[in-house]
């Protein structure tokens, strides 16, 4: 079976790309992507270290955002890429590569779309605004990407309850744990297909069954528990698993 070849771009310490490579280990011949690539603007990102460490090329690209689209671009089509995720990626990407990879490319992000989103509020500064806004529930988001930062259309939300005397560090630490369920298993979708983007900018089929499938993510309980509350909420196309997203 051949299966869409993934890129991951990351800014960071890399945590979601690792959540993604355990995940896709755990469901062995079952994943629905390769994680073959690993790019970064910042030569220094754990994110590059975890890829090294997992045998998958890690490469470091220029920051400048003109020659980031050429020479990412130039990547991209060197190593076949189908697909690529940001994760924790700073950079906003190039409209030529937003554009060649429409339905093929996502994002996640930590808070609620689109009230918490847009430039500058990535990281700390997204928490810090949910915290200011005194909302009672973030969450991460994960979305398809456009040419605008935080835009593209919403796939999959998981609600995170803010709690009393939070601060930045707590509520990041909570959606971070969210987010490395729920990112795995929406690249998962949206590799095989489950979960594409139509025409219209609308997608193909909800994540989740229904508003009401997911519980609010709980911290008390634990990952084992919360991702079969996840899979449960998802129901899988119960058509062939071949992915749908074309392949070079
Ligand atoms: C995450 O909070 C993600 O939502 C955001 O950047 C952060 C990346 O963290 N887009 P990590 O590098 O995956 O640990």
């Amino acid at each position: 079976m051949t299966r869409p070849r993934i890129a991951v771009l990351a800014s960071g310490g890399g945590s979601n790309l690792q959540a993604l490579l355990d995940h896709f280990k755990q469901l062995g011949d079952a994943r629905a992507g390769d994680i073959v690539l690993v790019a970064s603007d910042r030569p220094d990102a754990g994110a590059l270290r975890r890829a090294r460490a997992a045998n998958i090329r890690a490469v470091t690209i220029i920051s400048s955002f003109t020659a980031l689209g050429d020479e990412l671009d130039a990547i991209l089509e060197r190593h076949s890429i189908d697909i690529i995720v940001l994760a924790g990626f700073l950079q906003l990407v190039s409209a030529d590569i937003t554009r060649l990879y429409v339905g093929r490319m996502l994002n996640v992000h930590p808070a609620p779309l689109p009230d918490f989103g847009g430039s500058g509020m990535y990281g700390k500064r997204a928490h810090r605004a949910v915290l200011a806004s005194g909302v009672r529930m973030s969450g991460p988001t994960v979305h398809f990407v456009d040419e605008i930062y935080d835009h593209g259309a919403v796939i999959a939300h998981w609600p995170v309850p803010v709690r009393e005397g939070d601060d930045e560090q707590t509520l990041a630490e909570r959606v971070l744990r969210a987010e490395h369920l729920l990112f795995p298993r929406v690249v998962q979708a949206v590799a095989a297909g489950d979960v594409s983007l139509r025409a219209d900018g609308r997608l193909s089929r909800p994540f989740f069954r229904d508003d009401a499938a997911l519980p609010p993510f709980d911290p008390a309980l634990d990952d084992a528990t919360l991702g079969r509350q996840l899979d449960a909420a998802h129901v899988e196309r119960a058509t062939n698993s071949e992915s749908q997203i074309p392949i070079r």
